[in-house]
C-alpha cells in the first residue's frame, strides 16, 4: 500500500485524494466484511441435542430402539420434539448429526462427494471389501455405476424379465409347490439371492453359496474385534471362502472371454446376450485393464449384500399389508388376473410390457416400504465445515439422514401411519419417499428390486391362496429389518 502511494507521488493533486479517498474507503469496506465475517462465524453454532457418556454417547439407545424396529419412535422423535428437526448426539464414538424433511435429504444426498461422503462402519467395509462401489467417490464411483447401469437398461431389462419368471417359477416348484405351511421371508430371501446372481450377474451358483454369504451379512454390522467364535470372525472366514469361489469363477469367465474373442466374430445371439449380464461386463473391463479383479470380487459381494435382505423384506411386508387389508388385496388381484386373462394359458413367462401394468401392485409395494422401509436411512461423514440451517456441522462429524424424517411426517403424507396405496396416485415430491435414497448414491439396483417384486406377486397371487400365521407379528432389525417369527404364512395351490 505504502509502495502505491509513493508511485502515485507525481499525478496532480486532486487525482491523488481520490485515490487516497479509494484507498480508505476500500480498506474500511474489507475490515468491515472481515469483522461481519468473524461475527457470523461466532454466531454460527453446531446443532442443539446431548452427547451423551464419553465415546459410547447414545449408542445404547440408539440400538435399543433399533431392536424394536422403534427407531423412529424411541430414538428420533422424541429428541426432535426437544430439539427441532435437526439435533446433534453421539453414536459409537462419533459426533452425528441427524436430520429430518425433504429439505434435509435434498441437501444431503445431492451433496454426495462435495459435502458429505457416505460413510461405513469399519466392519462393513473389511467384509465387503475396499474396492467394492460403496466405497468408491467421485469418477471411480461414476464409471463403476455405469457398468451397473448399462446391465440394467431398457434392453437388459426386457431380457431379464422372462429369466426372472423362470427362477420364480422354479423357486415356487421347489418350496411353495406340495407345502401348506413356509417361512415367508426365509425362503424369498433364497429367491432374491438366486435373482441378483442368475439374472442380474449371470453366473451359477451353488446352494452353499447361501450360507456362507449369510455368514458374512451377519458380521457386516458386528463389532469389528476378532476373536475366535466372534460375529465378526466367522464373517470374516465366510468372506475368504467366497472369495475362493469368485476368483475361480472370474478366473474361467475370463479365459472363456478372450478364447471367444481370439476365435472371432462368429458368436451367434446366445454369446451376446450372455454378455449384457453383468460379470462379463465386469470382466470386459478386467481384460481391458480398467478394472482389478479385487474390484470385480468386491462389488460381486457387495451386491449381493445390497439386494437379498432389502428386496425380501420388502416382499415381506408387502404380503403383510395385502393380509391387513383385503380391500387392496382384490384389487391388486385383479390386477394380475386380467394380465394373465391375455395369456394362453398358466406358468407363461411376462414381458417388461406386463410389468408395466402393474401399476396398483407397485402402488401397495411403495405404500409398503414407506411404512416399512427395508432400509431406514443412511450415514454420511461432512468432509468440510458444512453450514446448513444456520448451524455448523464441523468437517469430520457424520450425518444421518432416515426415510422415517419424510414418510412419517404428516407434512408430506397425509394420516402419515395409514396404510393407504392410492396415495401414490399423485405424484410425489422429490426427496420425499426415499426408500432407496438419492443422489448419485441411489439405489443402482432399483429397476432390478422393482422387477423382483412385482413379478413374484404376480406368481403367487395367481397361484396360491396364502394367510399369514402371525398377523402382528413383531419386525425387530439386527441391523435390517426382519419379521421376527421369519414371518409363517399357510398356503394352498389354487385351482385354475
Ligand atoms: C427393495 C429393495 C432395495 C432397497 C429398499 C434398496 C435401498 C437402497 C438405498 C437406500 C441405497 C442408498 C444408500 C445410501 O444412500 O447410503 C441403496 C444403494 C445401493 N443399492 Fe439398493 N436397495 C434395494 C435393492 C437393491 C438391489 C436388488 C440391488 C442390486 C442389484 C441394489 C444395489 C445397490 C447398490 C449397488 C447401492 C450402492 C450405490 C452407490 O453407492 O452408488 N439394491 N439401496
Ligand atoms: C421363460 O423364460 C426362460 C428363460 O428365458 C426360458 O428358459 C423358458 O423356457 C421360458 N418359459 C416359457 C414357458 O416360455
Ligand atoms: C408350521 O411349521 C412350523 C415348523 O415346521 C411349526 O412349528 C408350526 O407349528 C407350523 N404351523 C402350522 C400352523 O402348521
Amino acid at each position: 500500500m505504502a509502495l502505491d502511494l509513493n508511485t502515485n507521488f507525481a499525478l496532480p493533486n486532486c487525482l491523488f485524494s481520490l485515490v487516497v479517498a479509494l484507498i480508505i474507503v476500500s480498506v474500511t469496506l474489507s475490515l468491515m466484511q472481515k469483522k461481519k465475517n468473524n461475527e457470523k462465524e461466532k454466531k454460527l453454532e453446531v446443532p442443539p441435542g446431548k452427547m451423551g457418556l464419553p465415546w459410547i454417547g447414545e449408542t445404547m439407545e440408539f440400538y435399543k430402539a433399533q431392536k424394536n424396529n422403534q427407531i423412529f419412535e424411541d430414538f428420533v422423535q422424541p429428541r426432535t420434539a426437544k430439539y427441532g428437526k435437526i439435533f446433534k448426539t453421539r453414536l459409537m464414538g462419533s459426533p452425528t448429526v441427524v436430520v429430518n424433511g425433504a429439505d434435509a435429504n435434498r441437501f444431503l444426498l445431492s451433496n454426495e462427494f462435495k459435502l458429505v461422503i457416505s460413510s461405513w462402519p469399519s466392519s462393513s467395509v473389511q467384509l465387503m471389501g475396499k474396492d467394492s462401489i460403496m466405497e468408491k467417490q467421485g469418477n471411480a464411483h461414476h464409471c463403476l455405476r455405469g457398468v451397473i447401469a448399462k446391465s440394467l437398461s431398457y434392453a437388459s431389462l426386457d431380457a431379464m424379465v422372462p429369466k426372472i419368471c423362470d427362477s420364480v417359477t422354479s423357486h415356487l416348484d421347489k418350496y411353495w409347490n406340495n407345502q401348506n405351511n413356509i417361512s415367508l421371508y426365509r425362503t424369498t430371501k433364497i429367491l432374491t439371492f438366486k435373482i441378483v446372481f442368475e439374472c442380474l450377474l449371470g453366473m451359477k451358483v451353488e446352494a452353499e453359496m447361501v450360507g456362507m454369504f449369510e455368514r458374512v451379512l451377519e458380521g457386516v454390522f458386528a463389532l469389528p474385534i476378532s476373536f475366535p467364535g466372534s460375529k465378526f470372525s466367522r464373517a470374516k472366514k465366510a468372506r475368504k471362502e467366497i472369495e475362493n469361489v469368485l476368483v475361480d469363477i472370474v478366473q474361467q469367465k475370463r479365459k472363456e472371454m478372450e478364447e471367444s474373442s481370439r476365435r472371432g466374430e462368429e458368436e451367434g445371439e446366445e454369446e451376446e446376450e450372455e454378455g449384457s449380464m453383468l460379470l462379463s461386463r465386469l470382466v470386459v473391463g478386467l481384460i481391458r485393464g480398467e478394472i482389478t479383479e479385487e474390484e470385480v470380487v468386491d462389488n460381486v459381494v457387495l451386491l449381493v449384500f445390497a439386494a437379498h435382505d432389502t428386496t425380501s423384506f420388502a416382499i415381506a411386508m408387502t404380503f403383510r399389508m395385502l393380509a391387513h387389508h383385503p380391500n387392496c388385496f382384490s384389487l391388486l388381484l385383479q390386477e394380475h388376473m386380467e394380465i394373465l386373462s391375455n395369456k394362453r394359458g398358466g406358468g407363461e413367462n411376462l414381458t417388461l410390457e406386463d410389468t408395466k401394468k402393474m401399476k396398483y401392485t407397485w402402488q401397495v409395494a411403495r405404500e409398503s416400504m414407506r411404512l416399512f422401509p427395508p432400509i431406514f436411512g443412511s450415514f454420511r461423514k461432512a468432509i468440510v465445515d458444512i453450514e446448513y440451517e444456520g448451524f455448523i456441522i464441523p468437517k469430520g462429524w457424520k450425518v444421518l439422514w432416515t426415510t422415517y424424517g419424510t414418510h412419517y411426517n404428516g407434512e408430506y403424507f397425509r394420516d402419515p401411519m395409514e396404510f393407504d396405496p392410492s396415495r401414490f396416485d399423485e405424484a410425489i415430491q422429490p426427496y420425499v419417499f426415499v426408500p432407496f435414497g438419492g443422489g448419485p448414491r441411489v439405489c443402482a439396483g432399483y429397476q432390478l428390486a422393482k422387477l423382483n417384486m412385482l413379478i413374484f406377486v404376480h406368481f403367487v397371487v395367481t397361484c396360491y391362496h396364502w394367510s399369514l400365521q402371525y398377523p402382528e407379528e413383531p419386525i425387530t432389525m439386527d441391523p435390517l429389518p426382519f419379521p421376527s417369527q421369519g414371518m409363517p404364512i399357510n398356503i394352498s395351490p389354487k385351482l385354475l
